[in-house]
């Protein structure tokens, strides 16, 4: 059984892979970014097919008033920017591309923690502004340092694996992590109250959900080593902003990389002192912005739009 998609809005700025494939099928694509609520949804009065990236918010209001809407899809892993619940009371179908960014978000992980370990970005910086301070940017060596990681799915797994290669100790917390998987990629399987005080860096790669929101906090921050070092390339909201601040300037935690934030982009005044901060390394939601990952993303959302209308055989669609 299919869909009939009669013309698609991509409404963020999606590889032109994804449009191309689309209208080759003969699926028409309208392009148009950066629309109002209001413009959206007058565009939405002629598309039953909407794609997305961050930037477009599909809320109830939107699926409420867009009867004509079928299926949203993200060119992404997460789909915080899509209310799922309206979307089921409408009945529209909801797609991502999970995996398709998870080697990009990865290795953005894997180059924040060299970075903080070595004050690259500081020392970079300090050399362009001409000084020569050699003294002030000495780091530590990742070998033989233990690293946390918090959340061992997709992303989690792949920063584990290449973070071996450092000759880091890998531990890991994952209510969904088997003995069996921690085995097989020589990670130590321990809970979150063994995990603060052991560690000497903490990356979280969990979904912002209720159980997750603020994880890392002025509790559990008051629990891990002296010194330690955070890294969020997963979602704004797991790490409490203002907690963190607070430890960076006690010096309880030495250094963080943050690449998303509670508000993208963020204007808060906490979560701009936490971006000025000398030990901060802040980059602008960069995990899946790699050409490879961007076209990943893309082909494979229009692949899921063109095997809902009954257009291709590489993902069969049951159950509609
Ligand atoms: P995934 O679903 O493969 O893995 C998430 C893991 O978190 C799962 O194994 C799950 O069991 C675990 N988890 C759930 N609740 C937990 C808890 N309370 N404590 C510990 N672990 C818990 O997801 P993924 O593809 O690896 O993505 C991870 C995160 O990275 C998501 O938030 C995603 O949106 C984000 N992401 C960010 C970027 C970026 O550009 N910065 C890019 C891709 C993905
Ligand atoms: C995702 O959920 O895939 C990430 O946030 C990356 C993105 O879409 O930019």
């Amino acid at each position: 059984m299919s869909i009939t998609l009669g013309s698609v809005l991509i409404s963020d700025p999606v590889d032109v892979c994804c449009g191309e494939l689309l209208a080759r099928n003969g699926i028409p694509v309208t392009i148009k970014y950066k629309l109002s609520k209001e413009e959206l949804i007058k565009e939405l009065q002629n598309h039953e097919g909407l794609i997305v990236r961050s930037e477009t918010k599909v809320n109830n209001d939107v699926f409420a008033r867009c009867p004509k809407l079928r299926v949203v899809g993200r060119a992404g892993t997460g789909v915080d920017n899509i209310d799922l619940q309206a979307a089921t009371k409408k009945g529209v179908i909801v797609l991502n591309a999970p995996g398709a960014n998870s080697i990009s978000a990865c290795e953005l992980t894997c180059t924040l923690i060299c970075n903080l370990a070595r004050n690259v970005p500081q020392a970079v910086q300090s050399l362009k502004e001409g000084r020569w301070d050699r003294k002030l940017y000495a780091g530590f060596e990742l070998s033989g340092k233990t690293l946390a990681v918090v959340g061992m799915g997709r992303i989690g797994r792949e920063v584990a694996r290449r973070m071996q290669a450092f000759a880091m100790r890998v531990i890991a917390f994952d209510p969904l992590l088997t003995q069996q998987v921690a085995d097989e990629i020589g990670v130590e399987k321990l809970s979150l109250d063994e995990i603060w005080p052991t560690a000497d860096y903490i990356t979280v790669h969990t979904p912002l959900i209720p159980q997750t929101r603020n994880l890392i906090n002025a509790t559990t921050l008051a629990k891990c080593k002296k010194g330690v070092y955070i890294i969020n390339v997963a979602r704004g909201g797991i790490v409490d902003e203002e907690a963190l601040l607070n430890a960076l300037k006690s010096g309880d935690c030495a250094g963080a990389a943050l690449d998303v934030f509670v508000e993208e982009p963020p204007k808060n005044p906490v979560t701009l002192q936490l971006i000025a901060h000398p030990k901060v390394i802040a980059t602008p939601h960069l995990g899946a912005s790699t050409e490879e990952a961007q076209q990943r993303v893309a082909e494979e959302i229009a692949q899921q739009f063109l095997a809902l209308s009954g257009k291709s055989t590489k993902y069969a669609i049951t159950g509609i």
